[in-house]
């Protein structure tokens, strides 16, 4: 019989946690569900993700070890998703520790380790200081040009 394994997330620019994870979830089975945020619902959580929904679905759907990504719309979802897809595992990170503890009247529910040192928060962070590294480098530029044509006047 066919273990299905079911996790949540929103995947937003795809890192190596990412993989990870979905790595170890689906040595928890035979087949593994993912429920990608659509970004309607990220607004909900509050978050705004960079990659429009349809274009981290289609990443995740890309994984080897993903059978299918389906989108994740509501809180509710989880129970209904269980019984459609005949789950038996429900797993995610431990950064949820506790949360879906409610569902294993239903399945198995694992909190699996993170990975160490990365995370979509701290890529946006890095990215967010290039950027204002580079409206700095340009003011820079700005000023040595008009100091140029200061002294050329
Ligand atoms: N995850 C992980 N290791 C990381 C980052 C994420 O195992 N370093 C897991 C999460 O625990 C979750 C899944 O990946 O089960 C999707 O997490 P998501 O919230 O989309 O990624 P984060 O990088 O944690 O994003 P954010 O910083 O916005 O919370």
């Amino acid at each position: 019989m066919t273990k299905t394994v079911l996790t949540y997330g929103t995947f937003d620019l795809f890192h190596i946690g990412h993989l990870n994870i979905l790595k170890r979830l689906k040595a928890e089975g035979d087949r593994l569900i993912v429920g990608v945020s659509t970004d309607e619902f990220n607004a909900i959580k509050g978050k705004k993700p960079v990659v429009p929904f349809e274009q981290r679905r289609e990443i995740v759907q890309a994984i080897e070890y993903v059978d299918l990504a389906i989108p994740e719309e509501n809180w509710e979802q989880k129970r209904l998703d269980i019984a459609k897809y005949d789950a038996k595992v429900f797993g995610i990170g431990e950064d949820w520790k506790g949360k879906f503890d409610d569902l294993d009247d239903e399945v198995q529910v694992i909190y699996l380790p993170r990975t160490d040192g990365i995370s979509t928060t701290e890529l946006k962070r890095v990215l967010s200081e290039f950027d204002e590294r580079h409206v700095q480098s340009l003011k820079d530029t700005l000023d040595t040009l008009s100091q140029i044509v200061k002294e050329l006047s």
